[in-house]
């Protein structure tokens, strides 16, 4: 079994292919670049750039899934979904960007059924495991009346790439779902309280209020970030972005911390879910991998769904235990 990882030659892709190696899976490398796609391994490389979708298609073809991290997705990330569907392949992508998973997941669905695969955005370690977490924590009170996702990471350890799509979203606002439909945050989040610490947040536009909506019947759904973390990407706009690190170093990395919390109201009870682990960027690799080869082996239906649409929750949490990952919902 082939997947094909396109973006190969970035950081977050680089990660990506290790974590096919370590689990014997072949890879194949896409990119617009020879040169810098044979740096990344001894793998086989396919050279095809976004203004040629038969190309593509063509680069893709054989392969059980592509994942793509070639970001920022809301920019480069149309060509290379099409080209999956037209390859008739799996599609997993690491997109944070709540605009491009929102539209991916209102719009590409009836293709991916025609093409008979599965379209996965935001299996990165905010989209997924908050997207996941989410699930749990609602069933826990269903009917849940209210979610909020919470990513309460610590500032720090953002790469070029991360930089970029930060930019790249930042002037497009959060949405929040409210009453059926999607519409601008207003604001006004509560701090979150984790154990031995009260976490202040502001509204940011995560993957959750894209996803989670599409799963659980809520009245609500919004999202929100650890408030001095909000400040931080606020700042990267395009020149900033440039002066982020292309690469992070493996001390930096493995430093990291991740957090995503989900908080679900129901009529009278309120159930908290929290999944936290190391290396933000690793993660993201063995989350995007992970739900690669649950696709390649036929575990959801076809359509563009959310990670908890494709998968079972805590089947998917549970297999990031070995890499340092803990959850609960309580
Ligand atoms: N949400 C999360 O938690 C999370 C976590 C990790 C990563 N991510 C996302 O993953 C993405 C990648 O991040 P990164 O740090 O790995 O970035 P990166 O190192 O800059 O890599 C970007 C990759 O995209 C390719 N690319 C960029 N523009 C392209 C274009 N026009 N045509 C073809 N290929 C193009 C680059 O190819 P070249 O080498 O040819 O330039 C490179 O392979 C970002 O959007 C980031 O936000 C999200």
């Amino acid at each position: 079994m082939k997947i094909a990882v396109h973006g190969a030659s970035g950081f977050t892709g680089g990660l990506v292919v290790a974590e096919l190696a370590r689990r014997g899976v072949e890879a194949v490398l896409v990119g617009r670049s020879r040169e810098r796609l044979r740096a990344v391994a001894d793998a086989e490389v396919r050279v095809a750039t976004l203004d040629d979708p038969d190309a593509l298609a063509a680069a893709f073809a054989g392969c059980a899934a592509v994942v793509n991290t070639a970001g920022p997705f809301t920019r480069w990330g149309g060509p290379v979904l099409r080209a999956a569907l037209a390859a008739r392949v799996h599609y997993v992508d690491t997109s944070g960007e709540q605009g491009q998973i929102h539209d991916v997941l209102a719009t590409a669905g009836p293709d991916a059924e025609r093409a008979g695969v599965t379209v996965v955005p935001a299996l990165a370690d905010d989209g997924g495991p908050g997207d996941l977490i989410a699930a749990l924590t609602a069933a826990r009170v269903a009917p849940a009346r209210e979610i909020l996702v919470a990513d309460l990471r610590l500032p720090g350890g953002a790469s070029r790439g991360t930089a970029r799509s930060m930019a790249s979203i930042v002037g497009r606002g959060p949405l929040e779902y409210a009453d059926g439909g999607w519409r601008p945050d207003t604001g006004g989040h509560a701090p979150v309280d984790l154990p031995g610490e009260r976490v202040e947040v502001a509204p940011f536009p995560l993957p959750g209020v894209a996803t989670v909506p599409r799963h659980v019947p809520a009245a609500r759904v919004r999202a929100a970030m650890r408030a001095d973390v909000v400040k931080l990407f606020a700042s990267f706009d395009p020149g900033a972005a440039e002066l982020a690190p292309a690469v992070l170093d493996e001390a930096t990395r493995r430093a990291g911390r991740w957090c995503m919390l989900a908080r679900a109201t129901g009529s009278g009870a309120t159930a908290t879910g929290v999944v936290t682990g190391p290396d933000p960027y690793g993660l993201t690799a063995v989350i995007a991998v992970e739900g690669a080869l649950r696709l390649a082996r036929g575990d959801a239906r076809p359509g563009a769904l959310t990670p908890a649409q494709a998968f079972e929750p805590a089947g998917f949490l549970d297999a990031l235990v070995p890499h340092g990952v803990a959850w609960r919902v309580e």
